[in-house]
Parts: structure tokens; C-alpha cells; sequence
């Protein structure tokens, strides 16, 4: 057989107990480039999944030995990316359901003829092949990003970097000598330069920051020390804009697992959007207190709020919202990098917000317990303004 579209270098795996099923199967996958590898119970299946390593499996449900339902488990932990087919007798088109649920992308009604063999095992591979370029293209844009970052950093930071300092020099050197309009040029000139050098510093950490070395360094954070450091930080901001930042805390706070330095780049990050997107003479409000293991922190603000055309996008690199913004300058980065951030911490963001009104962003963090396992990651969400 030979399937357009599909690389025929495939390896599939029947893992059945009945011999007509693995002898068909084979019979009508003859003439086909795929190699073919048959085992007749879960453990030697196992063993050939391990071995052999298929991109397609067709697993019998019923099967002594390892049940059939097992075997898909176990495979999906050794190699998600595998694609498993169940084969069932009329009778556990139910126990085909659960597998579904276990994973299974498909599944085959015993008897089967040619055909639907055929045309399952087309589907299959098509759906294996869909994973593979996923992956690639997910690792494409993993170096891709990476590349862009070693390129950013050699290519203009450091020239830059040159320019800036020489300015200074210049500036200090001319000092008295310069007219009313040359002194204001060079003080766009130095703002400009300034700005793009912290849009590179910025945009460099958001791609390039070590989350590995991170959590090798995790220890248990109190977060309202976190929360503290984070609003001296913000102050000035909010001096110069007349906002207020109020800060409330439900005490006392169970210590989060985690790096106090990052996380308090975050709620700087969400601090300082608070500030930046609000009109002068309002508050901040920062909260916290515990919720089902979690601690759960709420930076509230009654600024322009945002759209609903940008709220998917916020946390994306360099986007920036397209409505009802102040002119403040800002690069897209903050909220992709707090995100990252809050990610390695097992943590979710998630926002709210009201266009004209105001917007609350929420950080969930699991709590630190010395004697319980860890918490599983929390799925990030993005809630809708209505
Ligand atoms: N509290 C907020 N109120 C209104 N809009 C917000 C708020 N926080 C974020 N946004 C919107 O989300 C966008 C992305 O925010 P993000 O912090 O990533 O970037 P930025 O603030 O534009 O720039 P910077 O990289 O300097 O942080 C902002 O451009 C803005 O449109
Ligand atoms: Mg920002």
C-alpha cells in the first residue's frame, strides 16, 4: 500500500492475542513500505514499543495479561507523541470511549475488513505526522528565538551600549559650550538611545532568561515580603503619576516555593502596567490571601481597561493594546515575561477586565507544604471582559 502524503518509512505495532487479527493485519499491510512489528500481549508489546519504536500502535482491549486500556496508558507515558488505535469486538465500543480518553486517537470495530484497516492506519500516520511537525516547528521557534537573542545581544547591544557612553562623554565635555536647541537635541538623542538600550536589556531577559538555573535556586518565599519590595519599587512611579498603590493582606500568608528576585519582577511588571494604564488621582489596589492551596494575588487598577480585540493577545512578545491607550511608552514584554515567570512557579495569570473601567490581573502560586507532594501545574486563563 502505498498512502500519498505519507512517508512509508512509518513503523506501526499490533499488540493483539489472536493470531488471525496480527496475520491479517500483516496481510494487508504486504507491499507497503511501513515496517511491521506484531506481539500478542501487553508485556511483549511493552518490550517492542521500547525496542521497536513505532509511530502507530493497534492495541486489542481485550487481552490477557496487561489489559488493553493499561497498555495505552503506559505507552502515552513512555512517548506521548506515539499514536495509539484500539481494536474492539463490537461488545466494548464503551471500553473504546475510555480509551479515547486515555488518549487514543481512534479506534477499529472487530471485524474489520481491508478497507477501514487500511484507511485507520492512513489516519493514524497522518495524525503521527501532524505531531512530529508540531514538535519541529516548536523547536524551529524555540531556536529561532534563541538565535534572535544571541544576535540581538552581539549584533546591537553592544554598539549601542559604545553610543550611549560616548554621549555621556560628549555631553560632559561640552558642558557649557552648547546652545539652548543643541542641549535639547542631545537630551532626545541620550532618551532615545536609553530607551532602545532598555528595550534590548528587556526584550533579551524575556527571551533568553535561564528558567533552568531558576529553579535549581527555588526556596521557600514569604510572599509579603515579595509584595513589600515590589511596592517600594513602584512608588516613585506612582508619585509621579499621583496614583495611590494600597496594598491588603490576609495574614498570615503560607510561604510559596519559588525566586523571590523573579517574582517580584512580576508584580513590578503588573505594578507598573497598573500605574502606567490609569488616570492620575486613582488607586492601585494590591491584595492576597489564600484560596484552595494556592496563594492568590489580585493587582486591581480603574485605568483605561482593555479591549476585547487585544485581551487574547496581551501576553504575546512585543504586543501592545491597540485601544484607549495613554501615551506611555511601553515594548509588549512585560506581560510575557511575568507570564514565563510565573509558569516555572507552577503558578497561573489570568486577567479581567472592562474597557474604560479598569482590569484586574490574578497570579495564582501553590503554596510550599514540606510534606505534601507538589501541586500540578495550573492551566493559564485568560477571563473575557463581557
Ligand atoms: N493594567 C492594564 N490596564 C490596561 N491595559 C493593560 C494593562 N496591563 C497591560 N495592558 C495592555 O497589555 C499590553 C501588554 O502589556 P505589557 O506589560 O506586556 O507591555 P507594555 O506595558 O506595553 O510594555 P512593557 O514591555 O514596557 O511592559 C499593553 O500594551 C496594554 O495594552
Ligand atoms: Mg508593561
Amino acid at each position: 500500500m502505498r498512502a500519498q502524503g505519507i512517508d512509508n518509512s512509518y513503523k506501526i505495532l499490533i499488540i493483539d492475542d489472536e493470531e488471525v487479527v496480527l496475520d491479517s493485519c500483516a496481510a494487508i499491510l504486504e507491499g507497503s513500505d511501513y515496517q511491521l512489528a506484531t506481539a500478542s500481549d501487553g508485556t511483549l508489546g511493552m518490550k517492542l514499543v521500547r525496542e521497536f519504536q513505532p509511530d502507530l500502535v493497534f492495541v486489542d482491549l481485550k487481552m490477557p495479561g496487561i489489559p488493553g486500556l493499561e497498555v495505552i496508558d503506559r505507552i502515552h507515558a513512555l512517548d506521548p507523541t506515539i499514536v495509539t488505535v484500539v481494536i474492539t469486538g463490537y461488545a466494548t465500543v464503551s471500553s473504546a470511549v475510555g480509551a479515547m480518553k486515555l488518549g487514543a486517537y481512534d479506534f477499529l470495530p472487530k471485524p474489520f475488513t481491508p478497507d477501514e484497516f487500511r484507511l485507520i492506519t492512513r489516519r493514524g500516520l497522518e495524525k503521527r505526522k501532524l505531531v512530529l511537525e508540531t514538535i519541529d516547528l516548536r523547536r524551529e521557534k524555540e531556536m529561532l528565538r534563541e538565535n534572535f537573542a544571541a544576535i540581538v545581544s552581539h549584533e546591537l547591544k553592544a554598539p549601542l551600549g559604545a553610543v550611549q557612553q560616548n554621549l555621556f562623554v560628549l555631553e560632559a565635555e561640552l558642558s557649557g559650550s552648547l546652545t539652548e536647541d543643541q542641549q535639547r537635541r542631545l537630551e532626545r538623542m541620550k532618551s532615545r538611545i536609553t530607551d532602545l538600550v532598555k528595550l534590548i536589556h528587556t526584550w533579551l531577559r524575556a527571551i533568553s532568561v535561564d528558567f533552568d538555573t531558576i529553579k535549581e535556586k527555588f526556596e521557600p518565599v514569604v510572599v509579603a515580603s515579595v509584595i513589600s519590595k515590589a511596592v517600594d519599587s513602584l512608588q516613585p512611579h506612582a508619585t509621579r503619576k499621583d496614583i495611590e498603590v494600597v496594598t491588603s493582606l490576609e495574614e498570615p500568608l503560607s510561604p510559596i516555593m519559588g525566586d523571590e528576585g523573579t517574582l517580584t519582577e512580576v508584580l513590578i511588571n503588573l505594578g507598573n502596567n497598573a500605574i502606567k494604564y490609569s488616570y492620575a488621582g486613582s488607586q492601585v489596589l494590591i491584595n492576597a490571601h489564600e484560596e484552595d492551596d494556592r496563594v492568590v494575588i489580585f493587582i486591581t487598577d480603574t485605568g483605561v481597561g482593555i479591549s476585547k480585540e487585544d485581551l487574547p493577545f496581551i501576553f504575546e512578545d512585543f504586543y501592545r493594546g491597540k485601544t484607549r491607550q495613554p501615551v506611555e511608552r511601553g515594548h509588549g514584554l512585560g506581560l510575557a515575561l511575568s507570564q514565563r515567570i510565573v509558569e516555572i512557579h507552577n503558578g497561573s495569570i489570568s486577567v479581567e477586565s472592562d474597557l474604560g473601567k479598569g482590569s484586574t490581573f490574578v497570579i495564582r502560586l501553590p503554596i510550599y507544604c514540606s510534606d505534601r507532594h507538589p501541586q500540578p501545574p495550573l492551566q493559564a486563563e485568560v477571563i473575557r471582559n463581557p
